[in-house]
């Protein structure tokens, strides 16, 4: 069993993250926060929750809570993605409760007083508990957004460290971006926190737009999704939902791949990124890595943003560790994409 906690931005494919984490039998989600970056503070921590409840988090997850992070990055300015995500951050999609209804609001951590309980104290309670609770269990932290909330975890809560399994975050490129021609969007938006995060003494896996852009929700895998066996791809309408759920779902799709067409002409379907870091958590034998030395480009005046990924080894890293010195990130290559969406429709 992995316990997991998930720093997020929802974000269409955050949602879909969210939704693949709380079905995986094989992990046990302590707890949300959230981030600036697809959307407003106050969008990715009502998106959050609003997915919770349209996703039935309540059977299996009565007790867990979504705690708002950071408002901006350490050292830039906010910048949201309306183009991607539209201005609320889940532009398009149906079905989900409305932003200021109880029946999310229920879903914010609350203190005494009835304040929101901020993401680093929430991460750092979930993750002394787990491991005082029998035997020691670590906890892997999911970052499927700009890394502030988890850039600042590490800085407070050094000595929490030991007891953090694994970072796994989606971000970054390998010679690639979406951004600009070597930044990919989580990572530009706050690079100073990536570097932080990737110079922490813990384990990490990347799971770079290299491998997210092959996961592709073609319109044989959309129809699925609607109804469980279709496969027609005939190209006319989309058949009718089989259930809320999987219409909820085609609405986000849908949207998101007009999105990834008109922005960056994707033709086929858009790409599910971030649930790719729950996949990688849930089934790592999907995934083929390479562990390397990675850092991030803070002033490169074209290459700001850029996870440099020293294929080469010309810095000489070893494999003693995950900070200084060492080769500091696992780098994900491929994902078994039968293996991945069969995860998903399950
Ligand atoms: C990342 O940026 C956001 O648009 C997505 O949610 C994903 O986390 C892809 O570059
Ligand atoms: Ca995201």
């Amino acid at each position: 069993m992995k316990f997991v906690w998930m720093d997020v931005d929802p974000g269409h494919d955050d949602a879909t993250a969210i939704l693949l984490a709380l079905h995986c039998p094989n992990i046990t989600l302590l707890g949300i926060s959230t981030t600036h970056g697809n959307a407003s503070s106050y969008w990715t921590m009502r998106n959050a929750a609003r997915c919770l409840q349209a996703f039935g988090a309540s059977s299996r997850y009565p007790e867990v809570r979504v705690y708002p992070g950071a408002a901006k990055p350490l050292l830039r300015p906010a910048k949201h993605d309306p183009e991607i995500h539209g201005v609320d951050g889940l532009g398009g999609v149906e079905g989900l409760p409305d932003s200021e209804s109880p029946e999310v609001t229920r879903w914010l951590a609350k203190d005494a007083d009835g304040e929101n309980i901020r993401a680093l104290d929430g991460m750092a309670r979930a993750v002394k508990q787990t491991w005082n609770r029998g035997n020691g269990h670590k906890v892997t932290i999911i970052s499927s957004g700009p890394m502030t909330n988890i850039a600042l975890f590490v800085a407070v809560y050094p000595d929490l460290l030991d007891a953090v399994e694994e970072f796994v975050f989606m971000g970054g490129g390998v010679g690639l971006g979406n951004r600009s021609a070597v930044a990919e969007y989580n990572i530009l938006c706050d690079p100073h926190a990536a570097q932080i995060v990737l110079e922490a003494p813990v384990k990490k896996t990347m799971i770079p737009i290299n491998v997210t852009h092959t996961a592709i929700v073609t319109r044989a895998i959309h129809e699925q999704l609607l109804v469980p066996g279709t496969q027609s791809d005939t190209g006319g309408p989309l058949p009718k939902a089989a259930t809320n759920l999987r219409h909820t779902l085609s609405t986000l799709i849908s949207f998101f791949a007009d999105s990834y067409k008109s922005t960056f002409g994707f033709n086929d379907g858009p790409p599910l990124h971030d649930a790719l870091t729950v996949a990688y958590v849930s089934r790592p034998e999907l995934f083929k890595s390479t562990r390397y030395r990675v850092d991030v480009e803070l002033t490169g005046a074209h290459s700001s943003g850029e996870t440099v990924v020293d294929v080469w080894d010309y810095q000489s890293c070893d494999n003693n560790g995950w900070g200084a010195g060492s080769k500091n990130c696992i780098v994900t290559q491929s994902v078994d994409l039968d293996g991945f969406f069969a995860l998903f429709h399950d």
